[in-house]
């Protein structure tokens, strides 16, 4: 249930502020809010010394399908989360709680409870109530506030989308919020009142409400009988994000027979994809460049994983389907810090040039040569250059300027349209005859023969059903799931911390695990990292005439006519100005990304990153139902780290508070309040899972081929194997660590050749080759935030 992401963004502060109602039908007076777009209420009473329960009401427009949810932080990680449902005439709710932005896993624990008071909860023609005591719902940790927090706030989102199941309060699965969500303060005190034991008093104990259930599996693989695929491969590719479509393309052109497995879909419309946009047919949300600060709320939101512990792409093209197109060259200090002989930036350089050959990314992306909506640049222009001292740089030409400069965005575009290897290499595997893609397959496991992998176990997204598609001798496996995917297929392939073993194999996916005596012990998803995003609110007096949402979301006859050249704004990515910099302190060197946009006439946001040189890591683990959990965060758990971003912070405050060009929308905020209050949302830019190492000392999981250490012929190439994270956003580093690992398993290939370069199995050419092992997408549930969707309320 990837319902509540947005929530992330809002402990900075909410906007909206709650006041009082009385409720017709219980008599119950609330602290309430009601969102004047979509008709959501919620509202809160507590006793005059709020201790551990409060009385909840949510009043959800419907029409007899959707849901209504609200958490009790105002953040979807971590939260309680709260969700009503209707269910036919009755309301169905349950408690939810989850790790990451997806997978929630029902609440359970004897002490919480949800209790529903009867004549507050009904399904009309029109709504859905539900009101309800929430027994030991304050806890004053992590979960929701404390009863002495002055003032709370709340994350609330809803859907009138079909849930899954909705008849069961443990299995019901929801997607996106699609009809809106948000959040506001609430003063703790004002919901306070004298009758809460009366009204408290009308709840009875849950019927239609479950608060257990972790033990049982939300899903069960009930049918692992696998078939034996009758076409062999020299080399298996797991995963066509950047990295799996760029290795795969870069194996074929040896003339070595190449299977590439996706779980998702099609995507742009060039590979078949039809989510496309109301004001074109021909063309997808994924292919227009403006479309992606929009694409958590499109009419198709399927793209999106369900099952890794933050947001990723599932979907032909991965990340670079969902991302924001930012494409960042590395700097050469990027390498040179922390990656192991064979991989500075002397080594990996011609692998970059032979990337941006075919994919060079650009500062310019509409075709007419024009900038639009230029207003933010001009300001920031304004603004880094002369009270910031900043130098203006094109960050395509001179990736290795990261201190103190600013640039027009860079992003992966061409031609107009969005661009990634998807464009750029796929249709070149595409012409090869011995190269074939399978879409809807989702990889389960490595079949190991001790240290030899023999094939695959693979899983029809669409039927479940499972098949075994064997390698030909002296062929390999390459898993290229991503940072959040790829520990999975290591752990249920027998490889990883033995606590993680252990989950898969008294777990729900149905994996059949090699005997423990060859489980291999290694660090996987121990090395996590990403950027924190800080947004920093600026009331700018010059944004006169910023474009709006609905000129991207519904654009007119114009932009739509310019787009049809390859122009306009809609050929433009959602940033209008970055910088970069760096701070240098006894504790090592870090440095910062700066992404702006406005999404509102007066307001400038700018997203600080914190990027290379930080040191906060993080732990990726694997729950029972087989999706990826943090069982450590990764961001912002050093005390460096910390010093550093309120160093940054106060500087560009201060620097604005002396210019008439900015004002900190928040006149309150500094440095230290801001990292104070962990206001970050994630960076969306995962590395480290799986990370390389010259030497099995324990300390990594692949070597310096990217073959995992005491296996013959597996493996990674993706974000996981990333022993640092870069300066910018991660595409165009995922994409030269490609390129390079792709010559490494060349080289040891063409060592070890056997000469077997064809299947048994017929190999299609492309009209053929884009195999639907199963036909349909998953069921989808979504996420969002993250890198560069402006989520906060502006
Ligand atoms: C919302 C968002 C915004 C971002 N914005 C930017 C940006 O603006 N600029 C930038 O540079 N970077 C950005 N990133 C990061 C960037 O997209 C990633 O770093 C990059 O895509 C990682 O590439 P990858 O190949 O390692 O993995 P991924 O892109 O995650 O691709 C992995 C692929 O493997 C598939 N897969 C996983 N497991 C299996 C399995 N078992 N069987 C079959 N298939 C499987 C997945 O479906 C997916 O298609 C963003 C990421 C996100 C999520
Ligand atoms: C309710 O509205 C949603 C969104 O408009 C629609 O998809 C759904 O079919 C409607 N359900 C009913 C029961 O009318
Ligand atoms: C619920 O409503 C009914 C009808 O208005 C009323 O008779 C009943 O007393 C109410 N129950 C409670 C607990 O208030
Ligand atoms: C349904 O209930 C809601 C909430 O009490 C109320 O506002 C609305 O008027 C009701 N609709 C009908 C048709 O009775
Ligand atoms: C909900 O509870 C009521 C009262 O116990 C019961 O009549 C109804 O069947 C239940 N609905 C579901 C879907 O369990
Ligand atoms: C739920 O999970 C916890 C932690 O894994 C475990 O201790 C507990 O026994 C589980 N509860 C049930 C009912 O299985
Ligand atoms: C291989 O499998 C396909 C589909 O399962 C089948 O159509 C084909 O006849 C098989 N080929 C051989 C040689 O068995
Ligand atoms: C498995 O492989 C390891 C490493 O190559 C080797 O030490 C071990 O003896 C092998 N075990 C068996 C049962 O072959
Ligand atoms: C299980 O799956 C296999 C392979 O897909 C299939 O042949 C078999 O009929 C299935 N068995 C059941 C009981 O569904
Ligand atoms: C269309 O929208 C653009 C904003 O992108 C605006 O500049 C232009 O004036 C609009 N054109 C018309 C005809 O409304
Ligand atoms: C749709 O977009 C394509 C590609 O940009 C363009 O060739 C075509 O003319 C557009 N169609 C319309 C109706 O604008
Ligand atoms: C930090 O030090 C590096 C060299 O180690 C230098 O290039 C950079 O300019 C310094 N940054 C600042 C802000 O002084
Ligand atoms: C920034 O602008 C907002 C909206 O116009 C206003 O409420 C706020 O007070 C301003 N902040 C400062 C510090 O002027």
């Amino acid at each position: 249930m990837r319902t509540f992401t947005t929530f992330l963004a809002l402990a900075a502060g909410a906007c909206a502020q709650s006041s009082a109602y009385t409720d017709d039908v219980t008599g119950i007076t609330f602290q309430g809010y009601t969102d004047s777009t979509t008709g959501f209420k919620y509202g809160m009473a507590v006793p005059t010394t709020p201790a551990t329960d409060f009385i909840g009401q949510m009043i959800v427009p419907s029409n007899g399908t959707g849901y209504g949810g609200v958490s009790l932080t105002g953040e979807m990680v971590g939260s309680l989360l709260i969700v009503a449902w209707p269910n036919s005439d009755s309301v169905m709710a349950s408690l939810f709680e989850t790790s990451g932005y997806t997978s929630p896993q029902v609440y359970s624990n004897s002490s919480i409870s949800l209790n529903p008071i009867a004549n507050g909860t009904f399904v009309n023609s029109t709504h859905m109530a539900y009101t309800f005591l929430c027994t030991g719902c304050i806890t004053g940790n992590s979960l929701s506030f404390s009863a002495s927090t002055s003032s709370i706030v709340i994350g609330w989102a809803m859907s009138a989308k079909t849930v899954t199941n909705p008849t069961s309060a443990s299995a019901a699965t929801f997607v996106y919020h699609e009809q809106g969500y948000g959040d506001f303060g609430l003063t703790l005190s004002a919901a306070e009142s004298a009758s809460y034991p009366t009204w408290a008093g009308m709840a009875t104990a849950a019927s239609n409400t479950t608060t257990s259930s972790n033990s049982t599996c939300s899903s069960t693989s009930s049918n692992t009988t696998a078939t034996i695929s009758n076409s062999t491969y020299d080399y298996i590719v797991a995963g066509a994000g950047p990295a799996g479509i760029i290795v795969a393309e870069r194996l074929a052109e040896t003339g070595k027979s190449v299977l590439l497995l996706e779980q998702g879909a099609e995507s742009t419309y060039a590979t078949g994809g039809r989510s496309t946009v109301s004001w074109n047919d021909t063309i997808t949300q994924y292919d227009v460049p403006a479309m992606d600060y929009y694409l958590t709320s499109a009419p198709d939101t399927s793209e999106y994983c369900t099952d890794t512990a933050n947001m990723a792409g599932c979907i032909l093209g991965g990340g670079t389907m969902v991302n924001a197109m930012m494409f960042v060259r590395p700097q050469a200090a990027d390498f040179d810090d922390k990656w192991p002989t064979g991989w500075k930036w002397s080594d990996v350089s011609a692998s970059a040039e032979k990337l941006y050959e075919r994919n060079p990314g650009t500062t310019l992306s509409s075709m007419d040569d024009q900038r639009y909506d230029q207003q933010v640049f001009s300001t920031l222009q304004k603004f880094f250059g002369s009270a910031m001292g900043f130098t203006q740089v094109d960050a395509i030409e001179s990736p290795n300027a990261k201190t103190a400069v600013y640039s027009y965005p860079p992003w992966d575009a061409q031609n107009g349209l969005r661009a990634g290897p998807v464009k750029s290499y796929l249709p070149l595997a595409n012409a090869l005859f011995n190269f074939k893609l399978s879409l809807y397959t989702k990889m389960i496991r490595a079949i190991r023969s001790n240290s030899t992998v023999t094939g695959v176990e693979v899983e029809s997204v669409s039927t479940g059903a499972r098949q075994i598609i064997n390698l030909n001798a002296g062929g390999s496996v390459i898993l290229a799931g991503g940072a959040m995917a790829s520990p999975r297929l290591l752990y249920n392939s027998g490889i990883g911390p033995t606590d993680q073993i252990t989950t898969v194999q008294n777990g729900c996916q149905g994996v059949t695990l090699p005997d423990e005596s060859e489980w291999i012990n290694l660090p996987v998803g121990q090395n996590l990292r990403d950027h924190p995003i800080f947004t920093l609110k600026f009331n700018a007096t010059s944004i006169t005439d910023t474009m709006l949402a609905t000129e991207f979301t519904s654009p007119n006859q114009t932009d739509i006519d310019l787009f049809a050249q390859g122009s306009g704004p809609l050929a433009q990515s959602g940033q209008r100005f970055n910088f970069w910099t760096s701070l240098n302190s006894t504790n090592g060197t870090r440095f910062f990304q700066g992404t702006c946009s406005s999404q509102t006439d007066g307001i400038v946001n700018i997203k600080l990153y914190l990027t290379h040189g930080l040191t906060s890591t993080g732990v990726l683990g694997i729950t029972s139902n087989g999706a990826t959990e943090f069982t450590t965060d990764p961001w912002m758990n050093t005390d460096a780290d910390r010093i550093a971003v309120t160093t940054m912070i106060d500087s560009i405050f201060s620097a604005a508070r002396n210019s008439s060009i900015l004002t900190p929308a928040d006149s309150t905020a500094t440095g230290a309040s801001i990292v104070a209050a962990n206001s970050y949302v994630q960076g969306d830019h995962f590395v480290g899972t799986t990370i390389m190492g010259e030497t099995n000392d324990g300390n990594s999981v692949v070597d310096t081929n990217t073959k995992i250490w005491g296996m013959d012929n597996l493996f990674v190439v993706d974000a996981s194997i990333h022993p640092d994270l870069p300066t910018g956003n991660t595409q165009a580093i995922v994409m030269v660590v490609a390129e390079h690992a792709a010559a490494k398993i060349v080289a040891l290939g063409s060592s070890n050749s056997t000469g077997t370069t064809t299947t048994t199995g017929a190999v299609a050419p492309y009209a053929n080759s884009t195999s639907t092992v199963g036909s349909a997408v998953p069921s989808g549930t979504v996420a969002v935030a993250g890198d560069d969707d402006d989520d906060d309320c502006y």
